[in-house]
């Protein structure tokens, strides 16, 4: 397994372009089963979990075709044609939604062209139980049978799914896209009520829309859709990451470095960017981005995750780690999973202060981190664990970085150009 190899100490200065958005390439390459046409999408980032979606995708029946990986520092990524003329296999299986979660999106598109899914369940995950509950629940409101048996939810529907008034119990992400591709092509009128508002809903909804959804309320808690007979290819440009630009820009703040985030637009950052200005940290928008710089020290300020447009909890690790060298003390309660906080036994072998009680975790800026041999445990606790021993002293080895390429397209090479001391050891 991979290591990465991290001497802290330099602060970073230059420029980063940032991908596209995982969260949204991954619904995006589901939203292909729901045509025969042909699905172009671009600004695709090169991640593991794009590859185990396309092997998804592929094993169903979709024809696929990536281009070969364009210059390093173009921020434009990989473009994807996808085709599901010819889908003969309605089973999404194990081997490939255990690695996967965000595999379950192939529930709702195959019920709604195919009237049939076979999707293995999930299972559970390290930050929490996840469960499906509420995609399930309202596939059955649109006239779905829903049967758990061995491991597997097996769903079948007489004809077409039924438009339903829907309101979620909690809001979901890939709940919200599981429903929201089921109504497109149901009969009649979908209502979703306390939808997800993450700007990768809206992108999945604005696509949709240029395949000829009938879509009403894209960016509020309320979506109204229209389903109609069939959909068309189309082409689309995933939007930028913004959960990789908000990680860069810890890195850039815990560094006291100055850096330039291309291809991301401030807004989608929503709070991120008004938390890190309480920190202490400007987030200022360019002509092709954003720029990062600290004002003077960094200043420990109190967080709660929430759904967009609050916090997000894909952040909450990434500000905690910047959090450990503020001056003062910071709160940081996670309201969205059970299980969020592995990253800090791991800072805290860096010598960070951190005591968790139930949801929220206290942390007391130290002067500075020193640098320990750690482990990744899931992405985002990965990505925390680099941008602490970007500012740690002397040298930091982070173990099983698989869980890293999971959602960070090219991170040594990008911190590298930056001015980072980080390399890859091939284990
Ligand atoms: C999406 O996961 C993201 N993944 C996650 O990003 C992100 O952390 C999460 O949304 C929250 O923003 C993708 O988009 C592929 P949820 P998702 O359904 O949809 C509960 C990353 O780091 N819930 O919004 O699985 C659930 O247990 C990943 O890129 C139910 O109870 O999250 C959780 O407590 C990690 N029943 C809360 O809702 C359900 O049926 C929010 O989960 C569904 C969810």
């Amino acid at each position: 397994m991979d290591k990465i190899r991290i001497r802290g100490g330099k602060a970073l200065k230059g420029i980063i372009s940032i991908s596209g958005a995982k969260n949204a390439a991954l619904p995006l390459m589901a939203a292909s089963l729901l045509t025969e046409g042909k699905l172009t999408l671009s600004n695709i980032p090169y991640l593991a979990d794009v590859v185990t979606m396309a092997n998804l995708m592929v094993q169903h029946g979709v024809t696929l075709h990536m281009d070969e990986k364009p210059a390093s520092h173009s921020s434009n990524g990989r473009t994807l044609t996808l085709n599901a003329r010819n889908i003969n296999n309605f089973t999404a299986p194990y081997n490939l939604v255990r690695t996967m979660r965000a595999s379950v999106l192939v529930l709702g598109p195959l019920l709604a062209r195919f009237g049939q899914a076979k999707v293995s369940l999930p299972g559970g995950c390290a930050i929490g139980t996840r469960p499906i509950d509420l995609h399930l629940k309202a596939l059955e409101q649109m006239g779905a049978l829903i049967e758990l048996s061995d491991g597997y939810i097996h769903a079948y529907v007489k004809g077409r799914l039924r438009g339903a008034e829907i309101t979620f119990d909690t809001v979901t992400v890939t709940g919200t896209e599981n429903i929201l591709m089921a109504a497109v092509l149901a009969e009649g009128e979908t209502t979703l009520r306390n939808a997800a508002r993450e700007p990768e809903v809206s992108d999945l909804a604005h696509c949709l829309v240029k395949m000829g959804a009938d879509i009403q309320g894209i960016g509020s808690d309320t979506l109204v859709v229209r389903g109609i007979e069939q959909l068309k290819g189309t082409e689309h440009r995933v939007i930028a990451d913004r959960i990789e630009a908000g990680s860069y820009a810890a890195a850039a703040a815990i560094t006291g470095g100055d850096i330039e985030l291309r291809g991301i637009d401030v807004h989608i950052l929503g709070t991120v960017a008004e938390k890190f200005s309480e920190a202490g940290v400007d987030i200022t928008p360019t002509a092709e981005g954003v720029r990062v710089n600290r004002r003077n020290g960094l200043l420990g300020v109190d967080v709660m995750t929430q759904p967009f447009p609050g916090f997000p909890t894909d952040m909450q690790a990434q500000m905690m780690a910047l959090m450990t060298v503020a001056k003062g003390a910071s709160m940081i309660t996670e309201t969205i999973f059970e299980n969020r906080f592995m990253h800090v036994p791991e800072l805290s072998r860096m010598g960070a202060r951190i005591n968790v009680h139930s949801a929220s975790a206290m942390i007391r800026g130290v002067k500075s981190l020193t640098g320990a041999e750690v482990m990744a445990t899931d992405l985002r606790a990965s990505v925390s664990l680099v941008i602490a021993a970007l500012a740690a002293k002397n040298i930091t080895v982070i173990n099983r970085v698989y869980h890293l390429d999971r959602g960070y397209e090219r991170l040594e090479e990008k911190l590298s150009a930056c001015g980072a001391d980080i390399e890859r050891i091939h284990a």
